[in-house]
């Protein structure tokens, strides 16, 4: 299948598997990439740039396709040195996310990576378009992870973006398999990004209890937490996240709320 996208980034299929915070792994990525998808390695995973760069050396001995990188901009101050390290091992794509990736574009384009940006909103992805991305990713309110804060369906985002934008538009947010893609190309997308659907394959790292309780979660078991701290994520309704629910309501700060949702406790 041909999209702008799979011209623009060299794949056979318009599906990516999108940045996975623990989880967006060597294995994982280049299994997409070889089945003629693209995976991506998340950077978050990593806590030093060495190990971002034994883990893209490991993805390039798994497959000869391309895998690209996932930044999440301001989740901490490393990903800039982690962009740098990118650079110098040639990574062909990158996908930025989180904050305003323009203190970044300079490099990227100086590199001549392709570079796409992940935006919750189409104002995002305007700005993304001014600032010279090669394409978006548009994340709707039914993602896994951070859905941006103006809670729009992914119906609505994609078909707006792809009619006044010109760059290619990807979709993100409850894709999970053929049929939900073909509807995205039919509101206008040119290509899906998966999570969810990537953390439940045989190659992710997530433990097999996990994998097994989100296997038999329904429509009804995703919860949106940290709305307070402007940073909303659609997570697993468990008892922690419904604890850090009634903890926002009663007013918690960042800091009183760490214990749950900070990097140590989010990995446990
Ligand atoms: C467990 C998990 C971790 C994620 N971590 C990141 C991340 O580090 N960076 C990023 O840009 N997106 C991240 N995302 C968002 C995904 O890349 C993707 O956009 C989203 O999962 C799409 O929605 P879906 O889960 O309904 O397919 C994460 C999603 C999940 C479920």
């Amino acid at each position: 299948m041909k999209t702008r996208m799979t011209e623009l980034l060299g794949v056979r299929y318009p599906i990516i598997q999108g940045g996975l915070q623990g989880l967006g792994r060597a294995d994982l990525a280049a299994a997409v990439s070889d089945a003629g998808g693209l995976g991506l390695i998340t950077a978050g995973c990593f806590d030093t740039c060495a190990e971002l760069e034994a883990e893209i050396l490991h993805a390039r001995t798994l497959t000869d396709k391309p895998v690209g990188v996932n930044i999440s901009i301001g989740t901490r101050r490393t990903m800039s040195d982690f962009l740098d390290c990118i650079c110098d091992l040639g990574v062909g794509i990158i996908f930025t996310s989180g904050h305003n990736p323009e203190s970044f574009v300079d490099r990227i384009k100086r590199f001549g990576m392709k570079w796409v940006h992940v935006v919750p909103a189409v104002r995002f992805a305007h700005k993304a378009q001014d600032l010279g991305a090669d394409a978006v990713v548009v994340v709707g309110f039914e993602a896994g992870g951070h859905p941006g804060m103006d809670d729009v369906a992914l119906s609505v985002l994609v078909r707006k973006a792809s009619v006044e934008l010109s760059i290619p538009v990807i979709a993100a947010g409850g894709i999970s398999d053929g049929r939900s893609m073909i509807a995205a190309l039919a509101w206008g997308a040119e290509g899906v990004q998966l999570g969810t659907r990537f953390v439940l394959t045989r190659e992710s790292a997530l433990h097999p209890i996990m994998k097994e309780c989100l296997q038999q979660a329904t429509e009804h078991d995703t919860i949106m937490i940290e709305r307070s701290l402007r940073k909303s994520r659609r997570v697993l309704r468990t008892t922690q996240a419904e604890a850090v629910i009634a903890l926002e309501r009663d007013g918690a700060t960042f800091e009183q709320l760490k214990h749950i949702i900070g990097g140590e406790a989010y990995l446990e």
